[in-house]
């Protein structure tokens, strides 16, 4: 399937039939004409996904190839960014591992709009990223389930437990992530967002919810658990998964407004890091058209103000 703007060098082919595409012919450096960026947003806007084999970046490459999308975000709220590099987030399994679903950075008021992950050291097997289809999740709901979810806000904080259960940890271990939790949630954010979110660009309507996502507004807290984890089974079917095997020196783009991703601890703890740039995001709309709204946490220095971004 390639790219239908004449204007263009790009190619882009699907990669599965929900989500994800392979683009060609951007060059290493991913230096961009104008009609290239909008063929990407519009691949964007269709495969969730895209990703650039062979590109020769370094963090000030991909922070301006991210700006092509929009305004760029700090690196984090709450943890630090690479030295010198104000935009972009060291992804190092030093520092964690995000092996639990999750759209990026959900716990706060506009939540990236875009993610761009740049891989430098990828081990020799294991540590795929996998990246869901919200969109599809919500089209594969019986009509009754897409209605009632269509009704539904969550809280979406920061404050949540990470998977590694507490028990299997060393004393070492068990105190370096006791330190990157307290970085982590050195400021609290809680932000109630729609679960189904209206996206601004093409007005699809996708499942908004991951990790972050800990309670529905107005059940009590076993109600919300089941009905989160209802839902999340549709975003996570295989179906709606792209599985991408890193190799060094690649980019991934996805739609942060429209997926979910999982970085999979199957590595045995090898070196693993990628670099990430966001792009600032819109306040989320649910499908009643009303705007998502934050109880606490500022993250003025962290995204620009709604509405302040580029198209
Ligand atoms: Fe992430």
């Amino acid at each position: 399937m390639t790219s239908t703007a004449s204007t263009t060098r790009l190619d882009i082919r699907k990669l599965t039939a929900r989500i994800g595409a392979e683009v060609t012919g951007a060059g290493p450096e991913l230096d961009l004409a104008p009609p290239d960026v909008t063929a990407l947003r519009a691949a964007l806007n269709e495969h969730k996904a895209l990703v650039f084999r062979d590109v020769s970046l370094d963090d000030e490459g991909q922070q301006r190839f991210a700006r092509y999308f929009g305004e760029l975000t700090t690196a984090h709220p709450t943890v630090p960014a690479v030295a010198g590099a104000p935009s972009v987030l060291p992804v190092d399994n030093e520092r964690g591992k995000a092996n639990h679903w999750h759209t990026d950075v959900t716990f706060v008021l506009n939540p990236p709009q875009a993610s761009t992950l740049r891989s430098i050291t990828i081990p020799p097997y294991g540590g795929e990223t996998l990246i869901a289809n919200a969109a599809a999740a919500y089209r594969d709901l019986p009509v009754p389930l897409r209605d009632f979810a269509d009704t539904l806000w969550a809280v979406h904080t920061n404050d949540f437990d990470y998977a590694v259960p507490k028990e299997s940890l060393d004393d070492a271990e068990r105190e370096r992530k006791r330190e990157q939790e307290a970085i982590f949630t050195s400021i609290r954010y809680e932000t109630v967002h729609p679960v189904v979110r209206v996206h601004p660009l093409t007005g699809e309507r996708g499942l908004f919810i991951g990790g972050f996502a800990r309670r529905i507004v107005g059940l009590p807290d076993g109600e919300s658990r089941d009905i989160l984890r209802l839902l999340q089974a549709y975003v996570t079917r295989p179906e709606n998964v792209l599985r991408w095997s890193w190799e060094p020196g690649q980019l991934v783009l996805f739609d942060n407004r429209i997926t979910q991703h999982y970085a999979i601890d199957n590595y045995d703890d090898l070196p693993r890091r990628l670099n990430r740039v966001t792009v600032a995001g819109d306040i989320p709309v649910g499908a009643d058209g009303k705007e998502s709204y934050s109880i606490r946490g500022d993250a003025s220095h962290y995204s620009p103000a709604p509405g302040a971004r580029a198209a």
